[in-house]
């Protein structure tokens, strides 16, 4: 059975904040955050917009593209950080969406958290026979936001990424590669206040080693080179990251799909939505080697190579 995506979808909040707005409530600067980050903006969600209903949206896009109806879901896995720990958001996308014989529930992997999740569920659609699985990646960033640390306040936004799996593939999943070191954990976590804590700099310093390797590990899973690498869609978590990343595997920047300017770090969300964004424009081509790859808190890392085969899926983003 060769197993691979066949439909994706995005949900992004109405709320805009842009840096400019942010000046007006903390001690930071536009030019502080564009140069250190090349975030510009980040979608917020209203107090009464919840994980469970922008993964919704998100799961309802995906499953139009897919072209196939919520009875044949067999699986509904979401990847979140920032929702409530019980219900499952999964569970609450299901009694959303009406997909009763669908078995749904959560993985935490933090901003790897997609890609922990599509290997779980290609893994389980492997194991267990299943035909067809419901991805998701949805945070609500805002929740955990600590707006008196101007250092990470500035850097979240809220979304979800949706992709359905099934045979008939749009994108064939060729290899995914994942791991975590506990060690790690001290460097970005949830307080007990619930707020985000950080070590920018041991995660910078994490992640711009990291993101070229497991790129370099994904593509050798699927036996290709950096040289069969078309599109790179890594986890938007600052720009410097994802530039120290294409100079380190010396790729035409042409080739990587960058959206942390309007979304800023959507965790879990970030991948899926950047991968719906360059499906919306037309970015990927028939045959073309794409690569997903994310880091985050855990530390987590994965990443995927996937082969497209049908460039004409329809998107349906923020419709
Ligand atoms: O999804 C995975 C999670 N996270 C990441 O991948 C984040 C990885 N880390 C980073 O992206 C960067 O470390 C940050 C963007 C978080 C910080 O950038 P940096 O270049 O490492 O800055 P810094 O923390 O060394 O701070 C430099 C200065 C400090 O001032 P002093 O001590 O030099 O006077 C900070 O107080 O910038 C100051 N600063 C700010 N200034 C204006 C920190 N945050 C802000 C701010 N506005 N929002």
């Amino acid at each position: 059975m060769n197993i691979g995506i066949i439909g994706i979808g995005s949900f992004l909040p109405d709320n805009r904040i842009t840096n400019i707005d942010l000046e007006k409530r903390m001690d930071t600067s536009d030019e502080w955050i564009r140069t250190r980050t090349g975030i510009e903006a980040r979608h917020l969600a209203d107090a009464d917009l919840s994980v469970a209903d922008m993964a919704t949206h998100a799961a309802e896009r995906a499953l139009q593209s897919a072209g196939v109806s919520i009875e044949d879901i067999d699986a509904i896995i979401c990847a979140t950080a920032t929702a409530p720990s019980f219900p499952a958001t999964a569970c609450l996308v299901q009694a959303n969406l009406g997909a009763k014989q669908a078995v749904a529930f959560d993985v935490s992997a933090a901003c790897s958290g997609f890609i922990f999740a599509m290997d779980t569920a290609k893994s389980m659609m492997l194991a267990k026979g299943l035909k067809r699985t419901l991805v998701i990646g949805a945070e609500k960033m805002g929740n955990l936001i600590d707006w008196d640390d101007r250092s990470t306040a500035v850097l979240f936004g809220d979304g979800a990424g949706a992709v359905v799996l099934g045979e008939d593939q749009v994108a064939a999943i060729d290899s995914i590669v994942l791991g975590s070191d506990g060690t790690g954990g001290k460097f970005l976590y949830e307080n007990e206040e619930g707020k985000i804590v950080m070590n920018g700099r041991e995660v910078f310093k994490f992640a711009v080693r990291k993101m070229p390797d497991i790129v370099l590990e994904a593509l050798q899973g699927a036996g290709k080179s950096i040289d069969d690498l078309d599109v790179l869609v890594p986890h938007q978590a600052n720009r410097r990251i994802i530039d120290a990343a294409i100079e380190r595997l010396g790729l035409q920047e042409e080739k990587v799909v960058v959206t942390i300017q309007d979304h800023a770090n959507t965790s879990a969300a970030s991948i899926p939505l950047a991968l719906a964004e360059a499906v919306k424009h037309g970015k990927i081509s028939n045959g073309q080697t794409v690569v997903v790859a994310g880091f985050g808190a855990g530390l987590t890392w994965g990443a995927s190579c996937l082969t497209w085969n049908n460039a004409n899926i329809t998107e349906e983003i923020n419709a």
